[in-house]
């Protein structure tokens, strides 16, 4: 079926202005027309034109499917006991890794396969559409190539993220391991890998040591992107400025500068509540970023340790009550600032001609999604005009 209309939509939100209306590109009691996986026109169901088939939403609200630009999906086992030990009272630190990267290297490619496909599940459960992973939690040239080689099978946005912690059998030894990643791992993995990531922050890797993996990830043809002062301000957000990073992410930790400079700047400036609400951390202030001018986006930072969460809506939800943003804001950070984090302009938005990823809600406006946190409103996900959830 070549053309399909999506009829009897309350509540539509375009992300285009000129489309609709508010901050939003908001619209009532339209119908959409898709056209070969592409947004082909929008308007009153009155005026709709032919179409293959037709699919009633019952007045439902539709957005633009989200996308989570910070994900780490390729792992084994989980982190439960650690969280537990943290709500007790002990402390978030980068150390925690090494205990998945144990298990990750142990496991089976199938075992890797059906964990990640549980977690995409999981996504478009969540009304992910696009959504970007890092390798990560295996920390050695052959199995970080495994695990971007089986991310690849789930999405073209995979990030090498060799550097993530300096690997258990390199310990003291933190400059070798440099090498190693912006060395033989990064030629092996640059083949499956779109973006090359560091953690640079306190307990992981210095700003010298971020540069030359960035660097070198560019030399081979990767485009970077940034784990930035999680833990502390270790000048992190300077980095990404300096090297054009598509995104800086965490910025738990900020200084006046730091806003001024993204603001600045083309690097977006990604927040994770599912970090903060985890490690029970402070949250950054969004309302700073956002006077600044910088362009913010929500990610899920999906991972065993720090953020065991693929719920956009509860992110958004946490955004909203405990960073400062609208809920206008929250909804464009989670759909176009995630697209423009990772550099995307086909979606993020339902203007025509882009691919059609929109999610159904069971809510009469888009507001219900910080309005009622927890509760679990979506009711499909479409992703080029496919049903990829259906509740
Ligand atoms: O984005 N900050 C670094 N990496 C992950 C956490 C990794 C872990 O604790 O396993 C993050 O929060
Ligand atoms: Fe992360």
């Amino acid at each position: 079926m070549s053309s399909v209309a999506f009829t009897d939509i309350g509540s539509l939100v375009t992300n285009d202005l000129t489309l609709g209306d508010g901050e939003l590109g908001l619209r009532s009691n339209v119908a959409i027309v898709v056209e070969h996986g592409l947004i082909a026109w929008i308007g009153e169901k009155a005026n709709l034109p032919p179409a293959d088939a037709k699919v009633s939403l019952a007045d439902k609200t539709v957005i633009p499917g989200f996308v989570d630009s910070h994900a780490h999906l390729i792992f084994a086992a989980d982190r439960s006991e650690e969280f537990s030990a943290r709500m007790r009272g002990e402390s978030y630190s980068a150390g925690g890794i090494k205990t998945t990267v144990t298990a990750t290297r142990a496991a089976s490619d199938a075992q890797l396969r059906s964990n990640t496909e549980k977690l995409v599940r999981e996504l478009r459960r969540s009304g992910v559409t696009t959504f970007e992973t890092k390798s990560g939690y295996a920390l050695d040239v052959e199995n970080e190539t495994r695990s971007l080689k089986i991310a690849s099978e789930f999405t073209e946005e995979t990030t090498f993220l060799g550097a993530h912690v300096v690997a258990p059998e390199f310990a003291n030894r933190n400059d070798d391991y440099v090498e190693l990643v912006a060395g033989e791992m990064l030629q092996s993995a640059k083949h499956h890998a779109k973006w090359i990531d560091v953690f640079c922050d306190k307990g992981a890797f210095d700003v010298d040591q971020a540069r030359t993996v960035l660097l070198a990830g560019v030399a081979a043809g990767l485009q970077p992107r940034i784990h930035a002062n999680q833990i502390a301000n270790i000048g992190a957000v300077q980095l990404a400025v300096e090297l054009d990073c598509a995104s800086a992410d965490h910025l738990s930790h900020l200084s006046a500068r730091d806003i001024d400079d993204l603001a600045a700047s083309n690097t977006v400036a990604t927040l994770l509540p599912g970090a903060e609400f985890s490690t029970r951390s402070n949250y950054p202030d969004a309302k700073r970023l956002f006077e600044a001018g910088a362009t913010v986006a929500l990610a899920t930072d999906c991972n065993p340790g720090s953020s065991f969460t693929t719920s956009m809506p509860f992110c958004i939800a946490v955004a909203v009550r405990e960073m400062g943003f609208s809920p206008e804001q929250a909804l464009l950070a989670a759909t176009q600032g995630g697209a423009a984090a990772l550099r995307r302009s086909d979606v993020g938005a339902l203007s025509l001609g882009m691919r059609a990823d929109f999610v159904v809600l069971n809510a009469p406006n888009y507001i219900h999604l910080s309005y009622r946190p927890g509760v679990d409103l979506v009711d499909s996900t479409w992703v080029g005009g496919k049903n990829v959830y259906q509740r």
